[in-house]
């Protein structure tokens, strides 16, 4: 039987986007705990600095990088000073992600519909033009994982521009999977349920308890996805362990998507 380590990330450098709130930081904290060193992303200065704080003070290593990852300056930037910070790069993880609000889609407006396709989808792409070729010259492959959503997979009602993000990233993800498998640079996605994040309130049809119910009766597990939930299958899918798991689109969503 396969025995996990401990510090299943010692001494890896892993970029984690969004990582101020919510999944993101849940998955940087995870990474930072298993030995890794974290750039910690987010557009929201305070919150970036926040969760390194919270890291740094543990023992644990991170620096964070104020940046819209939606900005192919910030996103070079970003993967700049990660690898001037700690000499290399081997984890990249797109989490920032928005949604407009749960609507018609014939009320989400142009500008909000292309806000949501650079944060959500275009930010990938830039990612993918900073760190590929880093992940190359250093020539011991690289892993990158996406946060995708169950609603790319199952769409909800009121979502419908979100959940083609969502869509675009998963189709995105296992593309990149097969181009760079022979350089042996893994991309994976994970797609959560609904969870228990600033980020909620926007994807309910009204902030009401019923609401919440609804979205809640709709998961088979019974509840809503938490960071540790998100963190624990990010850090397998970064880890050594999942060595031979590529283009995976890994539902973490208490079985809502069957
Ligand atoms: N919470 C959910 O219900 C849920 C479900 C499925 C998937 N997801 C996905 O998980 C990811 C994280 O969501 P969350 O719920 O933790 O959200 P959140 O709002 O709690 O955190 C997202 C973080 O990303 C940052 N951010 C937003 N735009 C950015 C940008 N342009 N550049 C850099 N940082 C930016 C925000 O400041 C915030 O700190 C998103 O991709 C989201 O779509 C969330």
């Amino acid at each position: 039987m396969l025995k996990l380590r401990a510090m299943r990330l010692k001494d890896k450098v892993a970029i984690v986007t969004g990582a101020g709130s919510g999944f993101g930081s849940g998955i940087a904290q995870r990474f930072a705990a298993a030995g890794a060193h974290v750039i910690i992303n987010d557009i929201d200065r305070a919150a970036a600095e926040q969760v390194t704080l919270l890291i740094n003070n543990k023992g644990h290593s991170a620096v964070p990088v104020v940046g819209d990852v939606s900005c192919a300056k910030d996103m070079a930037r970003m993967v700049a000073r990660g690898i001037e910070h700690f000499g290399s790069l081997d984890i990249m993880v797109n989490n920032a992600g928005i949604t407009h609000t749960n609507r018609s889609m014939l009320d989400v407006d142009e500008a909000t519909f292309e806000r949501v396709f650079a944060v959500n989808v275009k930010a990938c792409y830039l990612s993918a033009l900073n760190v590929i070729p880093q992940f190359i010259n250093q020539g011991r492959g690289g892993v990158i994982l996406n946060i995708a959503s169950i609603a790319g997979l199952r769409p909800r009602p009121g979502l419908t521009w979100y959940c083609a993000s969502k869509g675009a990233l998963i189709a995105m993800t296992r593309a990149m999977a097969v181009e760079l498998a022979e350089k042996s640079i893994r991309v994976n996605a994970l797609c959560p349920v609904a969870g228990d994040t600033p980020l909620l309130p926007r994807f309910l049809a009204d902030n009401t308890s019923e609401a919440m119910a609804a979205m809640i009766s709709t998961i088979p597990m019974g509840r809503l996805a938490t960071p540790g939930d998100i963190a624990d299958a990010a850090l397998f899918m970064v880890s050594d362990e999942a060595s031979f798991i590529t283009g995976s689109i890994l539902e973490v969503d208490g079985g809502r998507g069957i």
